[in-house]
C-alpha cells in the first residue's frame, strides 16, 4: 500500500489530471483537499466530452471511493450539475463522499469576488470569479456555512438569514449592487441539501478506516504550488493551500500517514491570472506555445500565459512539497523546437540566485539566466519508452532532473493515456511499494477517461 499525493509543481494546470488518471488505477480512495470550482478536468464518457470542477475523476472508476475534503469549498449548485452529468451518463456515483466539514460559496461570495476584482482595477489578481476568496475569507472569519450547517434546516435558516443580511449590507454599502433575498438563498440551498444528504459524512474517519484497512490513498491537489495561499506568489495567488502540507489539514489525516509525494510539471511553464512570470515568452514562441499546447483553460477558457521551465521554481517546489519525484507532461509540445530554453536562475538586481526569494516585490525584479538545449525536431508521441525518445529529448529531461534536484518518474506525451512513459522505479530505496501507473481498479474503458491536456482553470 501506499498514501500518495500529487501535486502541481508550478501554477496549476499542469496536467494532473491524467496523472491522477493513471494512478487512480492503483488507489482505493481518491481525496481532493483544497480550491473548488475555480479548478476544472476535462473528462470523456461515452464519447461525450464535459467537465468536472469539484467531483474527483476518479468517479469514473466504480470501486474507487471519491472525497471531496474538508478543505475544499464547494459550490452545491456545480457540485449537482456534476452528479446529474454523470448520473445521466450512466456513471455510477454513490461511491462518492463529501466532508460534512468543508465550506459552502455562497451567491454572495460570487457576487463579491467578481466586484471586489472590478474595484482592485489594475491591482487586480484575475482570479475566476468563482467566489473561491471570499468564501475562504468567510471560514478565517467564522462566519462561513459548511456543509453540516445546510443539511440543518432550522439552524441554516437562523444562521443564514443573519449573514445574508449581513452580506447584503457590504453588496449594497461597498459595491452597489441590489440586495440578495434571504428567504429566497435558504430555499435554494435547503433544495440543493436534500440531493446531497445521502454523501455527506466524516471524510477523516472514513480516510483513518482506510488507511487501517491498508487500503492505497490518493490525495489530489487542486491548483499548484506557485498559487499557494501562504508559499505561492501572494497576492496572486488562490486562497487555499495546494502544497503537500495542505493535504493533511485539508483532508484530516496526520502527516505519518503519507508515503509518497509526486509533483506534477509542464515541460514549459504557464500561468493564468495576473502576476510576475520571469520567465514569460510575450513573442511570438509564447503564441506558439499556447497554440501548440492548446493552453486554454477549462473553467473561465482564458487564455494561458506561456513560458519556458524554469528550474528554480522546480527546486521551490521540491523543498516546499518534499516532493520524491516529478511528472513531466507534454513534452511533446516542444517536439518542433530547433532549441529550448531553462532557467537555471534568477538575476535579482545584479545578484544572482537558484533560491526563489518569497519577497514578491524582489520576484517581480528577477530576470531569468537560462541554458539553451538543443531541441530534438522529430515527433515523440509515439514513444513508450526512455529508449524511444530521441538522444536530444532525453538530454532535456536529464538536464531538468538534474537542475530541480529530483528524479522523473513518468513523462507525458499526450492526452491519451497510453501516450505516456512510466520511468520504473525511480526513485531510490523507496519506502513502501510505490503507486504503479500500470495497475487497473476496476479501470473504466478508454472511452470513460480524463483528459490530462484539458484540465485546469484559466
Ligand atoms: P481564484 O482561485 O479564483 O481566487 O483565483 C486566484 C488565482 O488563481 C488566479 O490567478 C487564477 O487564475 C488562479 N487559479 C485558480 N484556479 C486555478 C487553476 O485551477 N489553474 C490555474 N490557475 C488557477
Amino acid at each position: 500500500m501506499a498514501n500518495v499525493i500529487v501535486i502541481g509543481a508550478q501554477w496549476g494546470d499542469e496536467g494532473k489530471g491524467k496523472i491522477t488518471d493513471l494512478l487512480s488505477r492503483s488507489a482505493d480512495v481518491v481525496v481532493r483537499y483544497q480550491g473548488g470550482v475555480n479548478a476544472g478536468h476535462t473528462v470523456v464518457v461515452a464519447d461525450q466530452t464535459f467537465k468536472l470542477h469539484l467531483i474527483p475523476s476518479g468517479i469514473l472508476y466504480p470501486n474507487t471511493h471519491c472525497m471531496i475534503g474538508s478543505g475544499t469549498v464547494i459550490d452545491p449548485k456545480v457540485l449537482i450539475e456534476e452528479l446529474d452529468t454523470l448520473q445521466n451518463l450512466g456513471v455510477k456515483t454513490d461511491n462518492l463522499f463529501i466532508s460534512e466539514a468543508a465550506h459552502v460559496t455562497m451567491p454572495y461570495h460570487r457576487l463579491i469576488d467578481q466586484a471586489s476584482e472590478e474595484r482592485r482595477g489594475d491591482h487586480k489578481i484575475g482570479t475566476t470569479g468563482r467566489g473561491i476568496g471570499p468564501t475562504y475569507a468567510d471560514k478565517s472569519e467564522r462566519t462561513g456555512i459548511r456543509m453540516l450547517d445546510i443539511l440543518d434546516p432550522d439552524g441554516l435558516q437562523k444562521q443564514l438569514r443573519w449573514t445574508v443580511n449581513y452580506k447584503n449590507d457590504i453588496l449594497d454599502k461597498l459595491y452597489g449592487l441590489p440586495s440578495l433575498d434571504p428567504d429566497q438563498v435558504i430555499q435554494e440551498y435547503q433544495g440543493y441539501a436534500d440531493r446531497l444528504r445521502p454523501y455527506v459524512v466524516d471524510c477523516s474517519l472514513k480516510l483513518y478506516a482506510a488507511y487501517q484497512e491498508r487500503r492505497n490513498i490518493l490525495f489530489e491537489g487542486a491548483q499548484g504550488t506557485l498559487l499557494d495561499l501562504d508559499h505561492g506568489t501572494y497576492p496572486y495567488v488562490t486562497s487555499s493551500n495546494p502544497v503537500a502540507g495542505g493535504a493533511c489539514v485539508g483532508t484530516g489525516v496526520g502527516p505519518t500517514m503519507i508515503d509518497r509525494v509526486i509533483g506534477v510539471a509542464k515541460a514549459y511553464t504557464t500561468r493564468v491570472g495576473e502576476g510576475p512570470f520571469p520567465t514569460e515568452l510575450k513573442d511570438e514562441m509564447g503564441a506558439a506555445l499556447c497554440e501548440r499546447g492548446a493552453e486554454f483553460g477549462t473553467t473561465t477558457g482564458r487564455r494561458r500565459r506561456c513560458g519556458w521551465f524554469d528550474a528554480v521554481i522546480g527546486r521551490y517546489a521540491v523543498r516546499i512539497n518534499g516532493l520524491d519525484c516529478l511528472a513531466v507532461t507534454k513534452l511533446d509540445i516542444l517536439d518542433s523546437l530547433a532549441e529550448i530554453k531553462v532557467c537555471v536562475a534568477y538575476d535579482i538586481d545584479g545578484q544572482l540566485s537558484k533560491d526563489f526569494p518569497t519577497n514578491a516585490r524582489q520576484f517581480a525584479r528577477c530576470t531569468p539566466v537560462y541554458e539553451t538545449l538543443p531541441g530534438w525536431q522529430q515527433s515523440t508521441i509515439h514513444c513508450r519508452t526512455l529508449e524511444d525518445l530521441p538522444s536530444q529529448a532525453l538530454s532535456y529531461l536529464k538536464f531538468l532532473a538534474e537542475a530541480v534536484e529530483v528524479p522523473i518518474a513518468i513523462i507525458s506525451l499526450g492526452a491519451e493515456r497510453d501516450q505516456t512513459i512510466i520511468v520504473e522505479d525511480p526513485i531510490h530505496g523507496p519506502k513502501r511499494a510505490l503507486l504503479h501507473a500500470n495497475a487497473s481498479n476496476g479501470c473504466p474503458p478508454n472511452s470513460q477517461m480524463s483528459k490530462g491536456l484539458g484540465s485546469g482553470d484559466g
